[in-house]
């Protein structure tokens, strides 16, 4: 049990490392929380205009909690490497290095799909690109990528679904604002300031 707690708290602190933030000093950039959404996520990177950035963000987002599945997988087991996933994801949310005041997870919990399972991944995958291919709006492609997740994973691997519930069930909440501006006709583009 040490080594699950232990293995749950590096993968908090793991996920509470925001790439957005990261990224955006690295290039010297304005803060990332005064711009656009003010979320701390690669969609809102790309709103600079600096693809490079918004790249890294995505990959270093989605990494971490990819990298928090993979470490327990290793020193522990299955069960193991869903919790680090989910614990991954808490720290993206409520990071302690930005006061707990973190992003909607969405790259995390991608991340956290494909190495729990690529083929579940690559179909949650799928459904964001799709939709974002269609709509064009970061925010509805992360809505239904999330909201499909846990009939993906009955689908391929049943083990995930209910992780894959509690996941869709947080992203969706964090949409809150996002939904509301897509009522109001107000939510912008991807790319779009
Ligand atoms: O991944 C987050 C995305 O779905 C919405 O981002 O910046 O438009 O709130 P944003």
């Amino acid at each position: 049990y040490a080594l699950l707690a232990l293995t749950g708290v590096l993968s908090y602190l793991l996920g509470s490392v925001s790439f957005g933030i990261v990224v955006t000093r690295l290039f010297r950039m304005d803060d990332l929380r005064t711009i656009g959404s003010g979320n701390i996520g690669a969609t809102n990177v790309l709103r600079t205009g600096n693809r490079t950035a918004a790249f890294l963000t995505l990959v270093g987002d989605a990494g971490k909690g990819a990298l928090a599945v993979l470490l327990a997988r290793w020193l522990l087991a299955e069960d193991a490497a869903q919790l680090a996933g989910l614990m991954a994801f808490v720290g993206h949310s409520f990071p302690v290095f930005l006061r707990f005041r973190g992003g909607k997870g969405v790259a995390t919990a991608l991340g956290t799909l494909l190495a729990l399972s690529p083929v579940l991944g690559i179909c949650v995958c799928l459904t964001w690109l799709a939709t974002a291919a269609v709509t064009r709006i970061s925010s509805v492609a992360a809505l239904l990528a999330a909201a499909s997740s846990p009939l993906w994973a009955l689908w391929l691997r049943p083990q995930a679904a209910l992780l894959c519930l509690v996941l869709a069930g947080l992203i969706i909440w964090w949409h809150a604002p996002n939904i509301r501006r897509l009522r109001a006709g107000m939510e912008p583009r991807i790319g779009q300031k």
